[in-house]
């Protein structure tokens, strides 16, 4: 079995994913490290080169690919991954893949991600925390209803990383 974890930009995907798979002494594949590894390119070189179509092309062959040949494995996808082409649908249809929706609140994600925007070309360029606010409301409006497609979803606000993964591993086994 594979676990997804999906969430918007600063949910904590990795930092849980990482914790999660060493409490289940599962593997653990930070998304966008493996894109980075495969282009060797980081994610804002490929944004800044290639663009973010052509982004959008190689995640979806990448998420092909690591949901034929892993198994027993954390995947942390990154927070645009399950919007875009088919790549929920994949993810939904794999029988050996289980997916989880960390959610956390508008103001959290705005306090992390405007100290952490540096790596991450779609909000690289807001320079207040008032535009933060307006950016992340809208985008995670349009991208609701894609990460609620997760069979489970767990609010992370407030929540220690031990008690978000014992609530993940409470609500899958
Ligand atoms: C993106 C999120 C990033 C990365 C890329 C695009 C998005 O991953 O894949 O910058 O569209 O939300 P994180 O969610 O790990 O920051």
């Amino acid at each position: 079995m594979n676990f997804f974890l999906i969430g918007y930009m600063g949910s904590g995907k990795s930092t849980i994913g990482s914790k999660l798979a060493q409490v289940l002494d599962y593997n653990f594949i930070d998304f966008d490290d493996y894109i980075q590894f495969k282009e060797k390119k980081t994610i804002t070189e490929i944004f800044q080169s290639k663009g973010e179509i052509y982004f959008r092309k190689i995640e979806n062959i990448y998420l092909k690919e690591l949901i034929e040949d892993t198994t027993n494995t954390i995947i942390s996808l990154g927070g645009g991954t399950p919007c875009y082409g088919n790549n929920m649908e994949l993810i939904k249809a794999s029988k050996h893949a289980k997916s989880i929706y960390l959610k956390a609140s508008i103001p959290v994600l705005t306090e992390r991600l405007f100290n952490e925007k540096g790596k991450r070309p779609l909000i690289a360029h807001i320079d207040s925390k008032e535009e933060m606010v307006e950016f992340i409301g809208k985008h995670l409006f349009e991208r609701t209803n894609y990460y609620n497609q997760s069979d489970a979803t767990i609010l992370t606000d407030n929540k220690s990383i031990e008690e978000i993964t014992e609530k993940i591993i409470l609500e899958l086994f």
